[in-house]
């Protein structure tokens, strides 16, 4: 079929959270005249129950095609296909029944979404789960209702590794960091030149590279080539260092971000079609990310 773009479909009280999509031939293709697409807020680092994850699906399957998409580039979790009828009691039993709630689309701010961040992940740099749930219940006006003249993203990762891609998908990017030096164990170095510990945490195993080599797979691929080794002793200047990660993804035992930690914060990544995609820009190199008063306090 072909399909129409666009129209104003939606639940009463939001601007949001409902993609209206229509087919072209409605006569000829009458099961997907209406194939609205929903967009529902996923939880911090989509940690779901099985039991929400089944009533979800058993929810869509009444009220939609049965199709999903988990989860959407957007991070919310896609329901594709629904007719404008099934979108009131849909609405209903998500919000009263399940505890869940519409994410955001078209003009307004779009679902933040974040990392594992401290859940999982030794790296993290703040608590990317707490701050990305606190901004999404405060700004749920601007989430609901569509009063921007174009979309607007957060997302939070919790170092500059940016598992969720924030650099180059939000508007405004969160990206954890710290300000004082990397903290070496100079015994974990020896470990990995001895081979005792596997580089990348045993990612690249499944291939015989050779030993390890220090200077070819670390010193060297430095990008402001601020390492060497004086003797058996690991150094860094940490100066020069740009938080890239490399050293630190390389060699986890030996390796971990300083600890002084906060966030640095940089706008505007954009994909124009003509242009391509574009990185954001930083614009504050270091804030500490305060929890205290729910993410507000200006340092
Ligand atoms: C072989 C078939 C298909 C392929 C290979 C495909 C591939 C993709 C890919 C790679 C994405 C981006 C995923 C992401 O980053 O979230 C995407 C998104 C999407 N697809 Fe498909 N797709 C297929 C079929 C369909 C069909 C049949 C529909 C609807 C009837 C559909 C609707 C969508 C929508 C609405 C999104 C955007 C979701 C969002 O908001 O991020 N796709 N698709
Ligand atoms: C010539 C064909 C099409 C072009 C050039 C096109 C282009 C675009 C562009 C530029 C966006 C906004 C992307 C962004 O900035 O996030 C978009 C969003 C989207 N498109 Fe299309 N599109 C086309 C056809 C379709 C069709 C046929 C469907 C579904 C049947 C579809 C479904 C969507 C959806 C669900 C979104 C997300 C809307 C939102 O984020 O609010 N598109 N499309
Ligand atoms: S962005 Fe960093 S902190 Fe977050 S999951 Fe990835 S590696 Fe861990
Ligand atoms: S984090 Fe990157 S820039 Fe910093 S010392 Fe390690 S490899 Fe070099």
């Amino acid at each position: 079929t072909h399909w129409k773009h666009g129209g104003i479909v939606g639940v009463f009280g939001y601007g949001g959270g409902i993609v209206g999509r229509y087919s072209d031939m409605p006569d000829r293709f009458p099961g997907v005249a209406h194939f609205h697409t929903v967009r529902l807020n996923q939880p911090s680092s989509k940690f779901y129950s099985t039991e929400k994850l089944r009533a979800i699906c058993d929810l869509w399957e009444k009220y939609g095609s049965g199709m999903t998409n988990m989860h959407g580039s957007t991070g919310d979790m896609v329901l594709l296909g629904t007719t404008t009828e099934h979108l009131e009691p849909l609405f209903y039993e998500l919000t009263h029944d399940l505890k869940q709630d519409l994410g955001g689309s078209g003009s307004n701010l779009r679902t933040p979404s974040c990392c594992l961040g401290k859940a999982r992940c030794e790296w993290s740099c703040y608590d990317t789960q707490a701050i990305c749930h606190s901004l999404t219940m405060h700004y749920q006006d601007e989430i609901h209702r569509p009063a921007f003249p174009y979309k607007f993203k957060f997302k939070f990762s919790g170092c500059p590794n940016d598992c969720v891609a924030s650099i180059a998908r939000s508007a405004l990017s969160v990206i954890g960091t710290w300000r004082d030096d990397i903290q070496i164990n100079q015994a974990g170095v020896q470990g990995y030149i001895k081979g005792e510990y596997k580089s990348n945490g045993g990612a690249h195993a499944d291939r015989d590279w050779g030993a390890f080599d220090i200077d070819k797979e670390v010193l060297a691929l430095c990008p402001t080539q601020c390492m060497r080794m004086k003797g058996d002793e690991l150094e860094i200047n940490d100066a020069e260092c740009t938080r890239c990660m490399h050293c630190i993804n390389v060699m986890p035992r030996a390796l971990k971000p300083g600890k002084d930690q906060g966030a640095t914060l940089l706008v505007g990544a954009k994909a124009p079609i003509l242009d391509g995609a574009q990185f954001a820009t930083m614009i504050v190199p270091f804030i500490k990310v305060d929890q205290s008063d729910d993410f507000q306090v200006d340092h």
